[in-house]
């Protein structure tokens, strides 16, 4: 049977103010649509995938706002981390935690701040990874028609297929997956043309991905098989808070996808957009009619196009003179900052810390 695991334990720095340490944007309403980022994405799943056998993983410290959030989730589905230690780790243990209860178990895996609009295209996607893995020993990850060359995502190279026939397949066999590369091998993939954006979403069986870190992450196994024994039994949580620091800080991408021959890519039929920027947000929004995007705000603008806005519930905002920039209020940070420079977010983050 189908199980999911959603991953909520990133920081979302490049959003700040709003997604802070304490809360992060997965636990916004970003959109303005009345959901927050992790109830939107818990709903999209829903689709396919039984509430009950849908697991959160996140930080210790964000517990409160998940159950919160998804108050028809029980303890059993909330995996807590003692410590961030990226994404290989949470998804290792959730996975063996899977595994013991159901053997048998196919899993998709989901990050928690995507925007994906066309909820029948991804069940469907997601359907056909699912009986390609009941089927196959297989790492499936579904791919995003590239655009630019982003230095921020996976790449996925697929095997160019001779005959007609085999390039109707939708399962395509991966060459190479490589995460993150600098900026000119990025521009060297896009333009020999049978490359791919890793979405950060896969599917695969318990079974096979336990399989895969065995092999390719021996020192990872060893560490939380050893507590295979206490997985869901009171002494699970003894078992994590004493060993969970010691596991390495590295995330599923280099851990296992880089170096696993048994990868396979879909191409996604739905539109996708990693939530990661107020640029990003800015894109996807609806405009007014001169181009900004407003979220909460009533606002009074002359030559003023191209900002992104986001304040209180009808805070009045009057702009003259203002083009392509990010203008965020919360309660005591005031952010005017230009658009072109959104990355640079992050590191002004660091320089306030210090400053205030
Ligand atoms: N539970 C938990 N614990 N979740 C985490 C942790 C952690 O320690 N660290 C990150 N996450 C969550 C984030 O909240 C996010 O939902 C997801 O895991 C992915 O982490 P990111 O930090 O956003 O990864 P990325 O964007 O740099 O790269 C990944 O996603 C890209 C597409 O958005 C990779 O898979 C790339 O290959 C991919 O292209
Ligand atoms: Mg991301």
């Amino acid at each position: 049977s189908y199980y999911a695991i959603l991953m909520a334990g990133g920081v979302g720095s490049r959003f700040w103010p709003i997604s802070t340490e304490g809360f992060p944007k997965q636990f916004h309403d970003m959109l303005g649509t009345g959901d927050t980022l992790i109830q939107k994405t818990f709903q999209r799943l829903t689709k396919l995938i039984p509430k009950e056998n849908i697991f959160i993983l996140t930080n210790a410290r964000y517990s409160d706002l998940v159950f919160e959030q998804l108050p028809e989730i029980t303890k059993r589905q909330v995996v807590l981390e003692p410590a961030m230690r990226n994404t290989a780790p949470c998804i290792l243990y959730a996975s063996l935690k899977i595994q013991k209860e159901n053997p048998d178990a196919l899993m998709l895996v989901a990050p928690s701040d995507h925007w994906i609009e066309d909820e029948t295209l991804f069940t469907k996607n997601v359907q056909q990874a699912f009986d390609f893995c009941k089927k196959n020993n297989a790492l499936m990850t579904l791919g995003i028609t590239p655009t630019f060359p982003n230095t921020g995502y996976g790449y996925i190279e697929y095997d160019r297929l001779e005959t007609e026939e085999s390039q109707n397949q939708e399962v395509k066999e991966v060459k190479q997956f490589r995460e993150k590369p600098d900026y000119e091998t990025a521009k060297a993939f896009i333009s020999k043309g049978n490359f791919l954006w890793n979405a950060g979403i896969f599917i695969w069986s318990a079974n096979d991905v336990i399989e895969a870190f065995q092999k390719k992450q021996p020192k990872l196994y060893k560490l939380f098989e050893s507590g295979i024994s206490v997985y869901n039994t009171d002494k699970e949580t003894d078992f994590i808070q004493s060993h969970y620091e010691q596991a390495e800080n590295i995330s599923v991408d280099y851990a296992i996808m880089e170096t696993s021959d048994n990868v396979y890519v879909i191409a996604a039929e739905f539109d996708w957009n990693d939530l990661g920027t107020w640029g990003s947000l800015y894109d996807k929004l609806d405009k007014d009619i001169s181009n900004n995007a407003v979220v909460n705000a009533r606002t009074l603008t002359e030559d003023a196009s191209g900002n992104m806005i986001r304040t209180k519930k009808d805070k009045i905002v009057v702009i003259d003179g203002l083009q392509d920039y990010i203008i965020v209020d919360k309660d005591e940070v005031l952010l005017i900052f230009p658009k072109s420079k959104e990355q640079d977010i992050k590191r002004v983050l660091q320089k306030v810390k210090g400053a205030f």
